[in-house]
């Protein structure tokens, strides 16, 4: 067997065990380097005779461009095969099923607040909203609470400027006069926001939520006020019978002036709303004061109504057996998750408010 042969069959053998690059280039270092196999029959070529030269000379070089030409296939192989291992340990699985969908919650006042707008809406209420910030004069003056009257004390109010003229509204009465400014006879709104007073403890927290309610047109008395506040009442505690009381009270901007309790018992450790006689204060309602239409150039002589403000951060405390207001604005996700509510689930008279 020549050389070439010999050469040619144990490359074949080792090309064909299982090679990484490292061992390949060994191989091919072993034929062509400096003292590689190849390289020393090319050294061989000067002193072999003359007739037998060139063939000689012809098949070294077919051979080494053979086995070039191999290891460089080889190499590619190599390559590929390293190439597809890494794909292959590296390969997204997009067939992962999905993580379980988590849910956001609507915050009980929010719900609260849907409640109340569904309830008033079908009666006829349109909704209505007003800024935060409020001029003094929306929030005070013009619902017939001049200056130094004492009841501007009573609201701690937060002023924004040392001329008091702009502030954080202590109420949402201040929409029923933007809403008669800015529009014509008769008026049915109710207006639900957030409202602020400078006072913080268990039952009272700086920022706060209230529902106004406005009702004015030719002929209406206050006892289209309580019909309506006791429809509110039982569509919202979602209860058959109310019991309800109105107590003579004073704000500027009625007269005559009440507040309204409704009545209470706690039952196996629960509070039963419309039952017992334990007394609790939820809003307070009147008829407007003739000043707060002349303020807004609506004639008193032809048009009357009443107005009410509701705490609704107490309501959603009673129906929802929630026991410190601090905790609505906590923003406490695992607070959120107990008592919050299925966004989805839109409350609706005719399919049940909170359910
Ligand atoms: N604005 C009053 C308050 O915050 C609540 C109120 C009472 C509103 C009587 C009214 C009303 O519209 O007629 O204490």
């Amino acid at each position: 067997m020549s050389d070439l042969t010999k050469i040619k069959n144990e490359f074949f053998i080792k090309l064909n065990r299982k090679l990484n690059l490292s061992e390949l280039n060994d191989i091919k270092s072993n034929l062509f380097g400096k003292n590689g196999l190849i390289t020393s029959q090319f050294k061989k070529i000067g002193s072999i005779t003359e007739n037998e030269r060139k063939k000689f000379a012809s098949d070294l070089n077919i051979l080494k461009d053979e086995l070039q030409n191999l290891i460089n296939v080889k190499i590619t192989e190599i390559q590929n095969a390293e190439i597809n291992e890494k794909l292959e340990k590296e390969k997204i699985d997009i067939t992962l099923p999905e993580r379980p969908f988590v849910k956001g919650k609507i915050h009980p006042v929010s719900q609260t607040i849907d409640e109340i707008s569904s309830i008033f809406s079908e009666i006829g209420f349109n909704v209505e909203e007003g800024p935060d910030v409020e001029n003094e004069y929306n929030n005070f003056t013009a619902l017939n609470t001049p200056d130094n009257h004492p009841a501007r004390d009573m609201h701690d109010t937060f002023y924004l400027d040392k001329k008091k003229q702009k502030l954080l509204r202590t109420h949402t009465s201040p929409v029923q006069i933007r809403t008669m400014l800015n529009n014509k006879p008769p008026f049915k709104i109710i207006a639900p926001g957030r409202t602020y007073r400078s006072d913080s403890d268990q039952t009272h927290s700086p920022m706060f939520h209230q529902v106004e309610g406005l009702h004015i047109d030719k002929n209406i008395n206050m006892g289209h006020l309580k019909g309506c506040l006791e429809h509110f009442i039982k569509e919202f505690f979602e209860v058959n019978k109310i019991k309800m009381r109105f107590r003579p009270s004073h704000f500027p901007f009625t007269e005559p002036s009440a507040e309204v309790d409704i009545g209470y018992q706690f039952k196996n450790g629960k509070l039963k709303i419309g039952e017992g006689d334990q007394w609790l204060e939820i809003l307070g309602c009147g008829m407007v004061h003739p000043n707060v239409l002349k303020n807004v150039k609506v004639d008193p002589n032809k048009f009357q109504g009443y107005a009410f403000g509701i705490g609704i951060d107490r309501l959603a405390m009673l129906k929802y057996g929630i026991n410190d207001l601090r905790a609505f604005f906590d923003s406490d996700y695992r607070w959120l998750n107990h008592f919050g509510f299925d966004p989805l689930d839109v409350p609706t008279n005719y399919r049940g408010l909170s359910r």
